[in-house]
């Protein structure tokens, strides 16, 4: 059996496929291994899927490859850029079960995970524009030879996703790999698999040619790792926490030496200059931090205020958190529903212990919300020094830290005070301050007067250890394709 009947709160009963998605079908892994889904709303089992491991891993990698040698390579840009505008317009066609879907399976609010399917599909058929748009280059060195640059796909693409965006994070990866020409095995986390199993079924019904994208679930040790050290993958998109993408990176080196990009963590300051509208610089924070749960890579976790308007900022920003809704996803009120595994419960709540051992106040929150689910309090600490674990480590939960700054020249120093490089966000009315502030974070995306506020036109990714490479954009295409320079020695006759 490779689906079954699922039924949820916001779209009744749909398909639920539970099988690999290689060549167009959904099978069974050939170990005959399956895992259970789990509900973070009330710790129930969903359902059991299959899993994937290093065998079915090399069944795909092989579909991806005919695929990529055979059909797809056939296929004009024109042709690649209309399969995925079609697949775009079937998640919008379909929005409200997949939205439903990531509710059940990842406990992101309904409102926003209808958010996610809509940028879902303003992502790839962004990208279906961009397929005919590769452009190479001619370039004259001497009258006699004729060169001229390609875009060149890489070929068989592996690329592992998080469980924060499953549909977003599948998008993202998708898009740029498949309008550049490239073939597709994509493993979803273990935590969140459904959602991308149903946009599966999407796939085939807009007519993409077997083999191009392959969509397995399960593990990382077992799935991911043979990915990533796979002989026959030409290139790995990681994104997730750092230490895997160390993993991922010394795998690919130990192999192949496939092409590797990274998404990974960061700690993004967050910093209120005393000029700023401060109800907007509230509602950004807020949403900075809180934003599907804290569970954002590029999380406003470290607020940093100007020391003049501390004392206010803090009491509004505490008021604000509070009324934040926090309860059942399917809500249409609510903003943050559950953390998305017990593991990362614990984690979460490893980190508040830590922080009131450390000596940090809690402002408001800290604790657990009810006895089933993970459900966390909106979470302020103050008092806090920047050696601490809280102001150093990424959360990835709803607990960002508040401190104090007295000029521009510090607000810099402390933001960029931290291995990452992800984000960053100033907020203040002077235009030099935004400007000169920016330009001095070292993030790969700067906020001013506003967060979150990603768009799939513009580029993504980070500085320092938050990663390697560009998503989103035009500049994401650069991870897809690589440079082929041909020069042709032509007769001299002409210029005898
Ligand atoms: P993770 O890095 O273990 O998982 C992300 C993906 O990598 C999943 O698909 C997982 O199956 C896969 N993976 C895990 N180990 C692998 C390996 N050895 N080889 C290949 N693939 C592997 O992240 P996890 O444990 O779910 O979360 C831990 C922390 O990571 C979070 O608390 C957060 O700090 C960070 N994180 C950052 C994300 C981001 O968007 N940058 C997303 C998810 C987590
Ligand atoms: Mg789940």
């Amino acid at each position: 059996m490779t689906s079954i009947t699922l039924k949820t709160p916001h779209s009744g009963e749909y398909e639920q496929p539970t099988g690999l998605f290689i060549n167009n079908e959904f099978v069974k892994g050939v170990d005959g291994k399956t895992f259970e889904v789990i509900n973070p709303t009330d710790e129930s089992v969903i359902c059991s899927i299959h899993e994937a491991t290093e065998k079915d891993v090399d069944l795909a990698v092989s579909a991806a490859r005919k695929a990529f040698e055979g059909p797809w390579r056939k296929e004009t840009p024109e042709n690649r850029g209309r399969l995925l505008v079609k697949l775009a317009d079937l998640f919008e066609k379909h929005s409200d079960t997949l939205a439903a879907v990531e509710s059940l399976d990842n406990g992101k609010a309904i409102s926003m995970a209808k958010g996610d399917v809509a940028a879902s599909a303003g992502c790839l058929r962004y990208y279906g524009g961009w397929a005919d748009k590769i452009e190479g280059k001619v370039v004259d060195t001497t009258p006699d030879t004729f060169n001229y640059i390609k875009k060149e796909p890489i070929g068989v693409c592996g690329q592992i996703i998080p469980w924060n965006f499953p549909l977003l994070m599948w998008s993202w990866k998708i898009g740029p790999a498949v309008a550049a020409g490239n073939t597709v095995v994509l493993k979803t986390a273990e935590q969140t698999p459904l959602s991308a199993l149903v946009a599966a079924k999407l796939i085939k019904e807009a007519g993409f040619p077997p083999g191009v994208i392959n969509i397995i679930s399960g593990f990382g040790k077992i799935a991911g790792a043979a990915i990533a050290s796979h002989m026959d993958v030409d290139k790995v998109a990681f994104t997730g926490s750092t230490v895997v993408g160390r993993q991922i990176m010394k795998a690919a080196a130990g192999s192949n030496l496939k092409k590797v990009t990274l998404e990974l963590g960061g700690k993004s300051p967050n910093i209120v200059f005393e000029d700023a509208d401060i109800d907007n610089a509230i509602s950004w924070v807020n949403f900075g931090i809180y934003f599907n749960h804290g569970q954002c890579c590029c999380a406003g976790s470290r607020v940093y205020v100007q020391e003049s308007i501390y004392d206010k900022f803090i009491e509004q920003f505490k008021a604000r958190a509070e009324k934040n809704a926090v309860g059942d996803p399917f809500h249409e009120q609510t903003f943050q529903g559950p953390q998305v595994s017990k593991l990362q419960f614990d984690r979460i709540m490893g980190y508040i212990e830590d922080g009131k051992k450390a000596g940090a106040k809690i402002e408001t929150g800290g604790k657990r919300i009810g006895d089933k689910g993970y459900f966390i309090e909106p979470t302020i600490f103050s008092n806090v020094t920047e050696d601490m674990k809280i102001v150093q480590e990424e959360i990835f939960g709803p607990v960002c830290t508040i401190s104090k700054f007295k000029t521009k020249e510090e607000a810099v120093k402390i933001g960029n005070n931290t291995t990452y490089g992800l984000a960053a966000a100033v907020h203040t009315s002077n235009l030099n301050t935004a400007i000169e502030v920016s330009n001095a974070l070292r993030a790969g995306t700067v906020w001013v007067n506003t967060y979150n506020t990603l768009h799939w036109q513009l580029p993504f990714g980070g500085f320092k250890e938050s990663g390697i490479g560009r998503e989103l954009g035009e500049a994401a295409l650069e991870n897809y394709t690589q440079t082929k320079t041909v020069s042709i020695r032509l007769g001299d006759a002409l210029f005898g």
